[in-house]
């Protein structure tokens, strides 16, 4: 199997060295995976995926996605990614509509394709009625689910989306979660932090959890449920992460 995303010695400080939000992370995602990045509060996961999208510039260790070096080739990286930030702002003066139209210009998406994604995805979330009003007056967890389609688009090679499923209701969380697994389908990779942990378990085929800056588990749900056996995600979760709060 191919590697979609490989991180290699990436630390990351901020307040000039003072905090240290990334230590040495090293973490290889495969083709065709869905990927649960989980962590404690400040353990580095939306740092983590903000260097991965570009956003953060970083100047220790190297990101590869696609095989593509983020620092040295951002564009072409940039452009095999969709990306779902935690937090959610939008142009709140554009419609629904203009938005999705400016994330399809940006990622070259054609005229046809982009209405036939748009109409499946607006359908899908319940967003039809809404589409020709301002962003402004959307709900939070409308934003999240016309983000979510704005990142699909172009029907990214790996789609990352940092805690998507908050401030979702019972039927768009649903429906997010079974996009997810659609995505992965012809080899798309998806890459998600979260904590709700039951949805993790679910979803994911690895999982990775980072602690302090430092990644301190890397595998599959067996792997992880060696560790103790017969415990939940949850248990094994707090027991490897405890002593975090001292
Ligand atoms: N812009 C910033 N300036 C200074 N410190 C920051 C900044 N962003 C994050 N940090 C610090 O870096 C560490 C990692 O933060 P990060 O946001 O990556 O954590 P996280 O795992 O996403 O947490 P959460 O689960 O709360 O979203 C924390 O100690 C945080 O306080
Ligand atoms: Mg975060």
């Amino acid at each position: 199997m191919d590697t979609m995303l490989k991180i290699t010695n990436v630390s990351k400080t901020y307040s000039k060295g003072l905090i240290k939000a990334v230590d040495n992370l090293n973490l290889e995602v495969k083709c065709g995976e869905i990927f649960g990045f989980i962590g404690p509060n400040g353990a580095g996961k939306s740092t983590t995926i903000k260097m991965i999208t570009g956003i953060l510039p970083f100047e220790i260790g190297t990101i590869e996605v696609c095989g593509i070096d983020i620092k040295k080739h951002p564009l072409e990286a940039k452009s095999c990614i969709g990306y779902v930030p935690d937090t959610h702002s939008v142009y709140e003066k554009l419609t629904g509509k203009e938005y999705l139209n400016f994330m399809a210009d940006m990622y070259n998406v054609s005229l046809h394709d982009r209405k036939d994604r748009c109409d499946e995805y607006l359908k899908l979330f319940n967003l039809l009625d809404a589409v020709n009003n301002q962003i402004r007056t959307y709900s939070h967890g409308m934003k999240q689910k016309l983000i979510v389609i704005g990142a699909l688009l172009h029907n990214p090679k790996l789609w990352i989306l940092d805690e998507p499923l908050t401030g979702l209701d019972p039927q768009s969380s649903f429906e997010l979660k079974k996009l997810m697994q659609f995505h992965t389908k012809d080899g798309n990779t998806v890459f998600f932090s979260s904590h709700v942990l039951e949805v993790v378990e679910k979803l994911v085929n690895s999982i990775g959890i980072i602690n302090k800056g430092k990644l301190i588990f890397e595998g599959d749900l067996e792997k992880l449920k060696k560790l103790d056996k017969n415990q939940s995600l949850e248990e094994v979760f707090l027991n490897i992460t405890k002593g975090d709060n001292e």
